[in-house]
């Protein structure tokens, strides 16, 4: 492929005109990456620990239009000669977050961080959380259980990493809970900033109608990343992805002002990641915010969670059930 070595500018404030340029190549003078080809070629201009984090979602060999589908031996040494050149480039207080799902091959899953595990830990690195990661939407199974979550793994290459609590939390179910013993009796006793998110999170995936989709068919939503991105960096921290789509992990990084680099083989999703960053510094672009509740269609009093067959009562009024609260009510429509 070749490099368009010229840089992408957003025309913006001169003081702004450096943290706004997308650069072609890496270099430690830039903010925003955006490298058109192979991974590895540009881990090689990287120095040795300079990512805070390096998060990203690979190709999962299941043969979607950017993939040639190989033996799984063959991918395998693939991911381990990027992920080795991710360590090398990791700083001692960084982390590696790998985004992934199953691998299946002639209707039998692997879930694939089990098949990368062995060659994160034969690196050196440490697994501090496996995240599961939930949403609802999905292809409809008829021989197994639909898929509803995905993993995201997360090492460090040290015991002594960043890990900032306070941004991410999120809201206590019962914040007037009080100590019930003890010498901190009657006071509240959750902290007002909010609760560990815990490694189970509900975020919606990027399907048709999310504000985010673009003809990407596997594209990670921003609020996903954002979340790392606040846990395991600080500000002006390197983000890296090495397989980076649509530009989702860049634009993450660069909202809460962390510098943002990755690279990309195709051409069209190239484009698509400079126009959503540009998107993103001329203020236009839509993300999901984080932390805004799943929508819940019976709670919105959206129709089509009414059953066509479900009965009337006597006034032509319709029965409405919402499990979540286990009550009914009767609506005109
Ligand atoms: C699962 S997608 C990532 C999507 C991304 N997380 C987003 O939100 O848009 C994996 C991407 O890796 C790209 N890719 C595959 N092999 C690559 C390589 N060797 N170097 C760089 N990118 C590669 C594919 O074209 C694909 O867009």
């Amino acid at each position: 492929m070749n490099i368009d070595d010229s840089p992408d500018m957003c025309y913006l404030p001169d003081m702004f005109a450096e943290t706004q340029k997308i650069a072609n190549r890496f270099r430690l003078s830039e903010h925003i990456v955006v490298y058109p080809g192979d991974c590895l070629n540009l881990l090689k201009d990287c120095p040795d620990d300079l990512f805070k984090l390096i998060v990203t979602s690979p190709p999962y060999n299941i043969g979607k239009e950017y993939e040639r589908k190989l033996d799984l031996d063959k991918y395998l040494l693939q991911q381990e000669l990027v992920i080795k050149e991710c360590v090398r480039t990791l700083s001692p207080r960084g982390s590696i977050c790998w985004q992934v799902g199953n691998y299946v091959d002639k209707g039998s899953i692997i879930p694939l961080d089990t098949i990368l595990y062995p060659i994160f830990t034969g690196l050196g690195l440490k697994m501090r959380n496996r995240i599961i990661w939930h949403f609802e939407h999905g292809l409809h199974c008829t021989k197994r259980f639909s898929g509803r979550y995905e993993a995201i793994v997360w090492f460090t290459k040290s015991d002594d990493y960043t890990f900032n609590l306070d941004p991410i939390r999120v809201p206590q179910k019962y914040p007037g809970k009080k100590h019930f013993k003890g010498i901190k009796v009657g006071q509240y006793s959750s902290n007002p900033l909010g609760k560990n998110p815990g490694d189970l999170w509900i975020i919606p995936n990027v399907k048709s109608n999310h504000i985010e989709k673009t003809e990407h068919p596997c594209q990670y939503p921003v609020e996903l990343i954002e979340r790392l991105v606040l846990a395991l960096t600080d500000a002006n921290d390197w983000v890296f992805d090495p397989f980076l789509g649509t530009g989702t992990t860049i634009i993450a990084a660069i909202k809460h002002s962390r510098k943002g680099a990755g690279a990309e083989i195709v051409q069209k999703y190239i484009s698509l990641a400079k126009d959503r960053i540009k998107q993103f510094l001329a203020g236009t672009l839509k993300t999901r915010p984080m932390n805004r509740p799943v929508y819940d269609p019976v709670k919105a009093g959206n129709s089509l969670t009414i059953s066509p067959w479900k009965k009337r009562n006597d006034r032509g009024q319709l029965r409405i059930f919402d499990p979540s609260e286990d009550n009914e009510r009767y609506v005109n429509r």
